[in-house]
């Protein structure tokens, strides 16, 4: 036999026993098993099953696709954040690397967004939103992790409340004002919408679980402390920044792009499926959300989204 193979098969013998298991019962299970195909190994059925439209306008597909599209970019940027938040961080470079992934997920989505922005007919759009209500991407959960593993929980708080509570430590209070239940309150008695309501039974629990988790640890809190003992490297400070622009400046504007070119106008602003009062809501400058307040002048903050939405101005 040759000697490749015998190292092989000796290799394979230590393995096995090593957790008291028999070689030849797992070659036997090689010579019963099927070869891998591309279809089964991504599982491309069930993916390609997953869209399932209200109606039957041909682009309401495109809306479910595009969505979906998102949430597994939102998944990607996940799965680089959540290591970090969980490890004792020292490795500076892991995290500039898993920053700059998450960017170059996030650019991809920032490019495409024209898919919804100019890539749906808007007649069609206005007729099958009316089969979603309430549902509405307000109601993405990813969308919050992502915020809740990259900032200080009390700079997710609501920008009314934000100073007041700046050195508050109760993850509870700190939810309580958390920036977005103002994008699903009514505005005439307060209420939270429906919207709201159901988000919060599905994801309460576990967005209070998550905020606990990340409360000192989150990319912020940790980029914070290398930055007050001027250790912070320069590659990490260029893609946290960039991070900030993505997730709390270009992204909300291609979205806020999409709301103003299917919901704005003729003759009145359409509701939103959410209910939101969205014009208020939705632009960044109106939110001021900043994961990294300490890497930004003051300056910048105060013009915190201005200046790419005069760069989007003509879409809008
Ligand atoms: C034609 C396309 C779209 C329109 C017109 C639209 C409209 C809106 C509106 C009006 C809101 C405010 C909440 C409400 O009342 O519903 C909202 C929130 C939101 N949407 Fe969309 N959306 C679109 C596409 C998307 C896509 C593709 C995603 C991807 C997951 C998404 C994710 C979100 C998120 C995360 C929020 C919450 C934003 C925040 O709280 O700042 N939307 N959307």
């Amino acid at each position: 036999m040759d000697d490749a193979i015998s190292g092989r098969i000796k290799a394979l013998q230590e393995k096995y026993a090593a957790s008291g298991q028999e070689l030849l019962d797992f070659l036997d299970g090689l010579l019963e098993a099927d070869y891998l195909t591309y279809w089964d190994y991504i599982r491309l059925d069930s993916l390609l099953s997953l869209q399932q439209p209200r109606t039957s306008h041909h682009d309401e597909p495109i809306f479910i696709m595009y969505h979906q599209i998102t949430e597994l970019y939102f998944k990607l940027v996940l799965h680089e954040l959540e290591p970090m938040v969980a490890a004792e961080l020292t490795d500076q470079e892991a995290l500039t690397e898993a920053i700059r992934r998450a960017n170059r997920y996030f650019g991809a989505l920032e490019h495409s967004f024209g898919v919804m922005v100019d890539g749906m007919d808007r007649e069609q759009f206005l007729r099958f939103r009316m089969a979603l209500i309430p549902a509405s991407g307000f109601q993405s959960g990813q969308y919050r992790m992502i915020e809740l593993a990259s900032a200080k929980l009390n700079d997710l708080v609501h920008l009314e409340k934000r100073e007041i509570l700046a050195s508050e430590t109760s993850t509870d209070t700190l939810l309580e004002n958390i920036y977005w239940l103002r994008g699903a309150t009514l505005e005439k008695d307060g209420q939270k919408t429906l919207t709201l309501q159901q988000f919060e039974l599905k994801y309460g629990e576990e967005f209070s679980k998550r905020a606990r988790k990340a409360q000192g640890r989150s990319i912020s809190e940790r980029a914070a402390v290398l930055h007050a003992s001027g250790s912070l490297h320069e590659d990490l400070v260029k893609e946290l920044r960039a991070f900030d622009q993505y997730v709390n400046v270009l992204w909300p504007l291609q979205h806020y792009r999409s709301a103003v070119r299917y919901l704005a106008k003729q003759p009145a602003d359409a509701r939103a499926t959410g209910g939101t009062n969205w014009q208020k809501y939705l632009p960044p400058r109106f939110q001021k959300r900043i994961f990294f307040p300490f890497l930004w002048s003051p300056e910048e903050q105060a013009e915190w989204g201005k200046s790419f939405a005069d760069r989007y101005s003509q879409g809008v």
